[in-house]
């Protein structure tokens, strides 16, 4: 199975005019997608879809992701308002309690999508950190032994763990105990995918491999020790993909800004 990963959009009214207009790097993002990756078997958008929630940022990219190729999974951040975007997207699957989860089988992997979105109520700034209450985690145990003989992959908008940067690393999963009990309990996790850092990290934590990917818009600079949640370098942006074998989990990233991969498609030799 391979699977494409963007996220952290942050669509905004007024993004033409930002560092990194969202709009035109998630539509080149889309396009490269589309040339380059038109195999993939999904696109998991792992949420920050809305800047600050608005139903116009919802619906411009409602308009941009109708273009893509391959189908698509929708997730929420700590941006994001959940009420709205199920209002722009009544579509997107919920779970019983109406939380933005949902599972995805596959041959021989079943994806899990999680919501760790810490609002309502939207309270600053509890809305940004990352939370699964005991709904959510009682959905994931669920989501879990019910897998069978599937490895299982879990997208998550908040890391579950510290990644080093201490401005992101206050604002992360705050209940990261309690999640990986579960997943360790189950013990059939094979990899977790994350977004929220604006940053490629990658690693393990309680020996299970971890993937963080960067923003389709700004980039977290690697100043671990600056308290600044608003820290932003116009870096190139990227996706990841993530290619599913019967004895691996493949991890790669694309810095679609950079890559221009018709010319050397075109000039490839064939010689060892
Ligand atoms: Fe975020």
């Amino acid at each position: 199975m391979k699977i494409v990963v963007f996220t952290d959009l942050h669509y905004r009214t007024d993004g033409a005019d930002l560092l990194v207009d969202p709009d035109a790097s998630l539509a080149a993002g889309i396009e490269h997608v589309n040339k380059h990756q038109q195999d993939a078997d999904l696109v998991v958008f792992t949420g920050d879809i809305a800047h600050t929630g608005e139903e116009q940022s919802y619906l411009d990219f409602k308009s941009r992701i109708a273009s893509l190729t391959p189908p698509h999974a929708l997730m929420i951040g700590n941006h994001d308002k959940r009420e709205v975007f199920q209002q722009v997207f009544p579509e997107a699957p919920k779970d019983e309690n109406g939380f933005v989860q949902q599972i995805i089988d596959h041959d021989d992997c079943r994806l899990i999508l999680l919501d760790t979105l810490n609002a309502p109520p939207y309270d600053y700034p509890n809305f940004h950190f990352g939370n699964l209450c005991e709904h959510r985690l009682e959905w994931l145990r669920q989501a879990l032994s019910s897998a069978g003989e599937k490895r299982c992959i879990i997208f998550m908008h908040h890391p579950p763990h510290e990644t080093g940067f201490v401005s992101m690393d206050m604002i992360r999963l705050q209940n990261g105990p309690e999640f990986y009990e579960i997943v360790k309990a189950a013990g059939n996790v094979a990899h977790i995918v994350a977004g929220h850092v604006h940053r490629t990290i990658s690693g393990s934590h309680e020996g299970i491999p971890f993937s963080i990917f960067k923003s389709t818009t700004t980039q977290m600079p690697m100043l671990f020790d600056v308290m600044d949640f608003h820290l932003e370098t116009p870096e190139p942006p990227a996706y990841g993909i993530i290619d599913v074998r019967p004895q691996s989990v493949l991890v790669h990233t694309e810095d679609y800004g950079l890559s221009d991969l018709d010319d050397l498609r075109a000039n490839a030799s064939m010689q060892i």
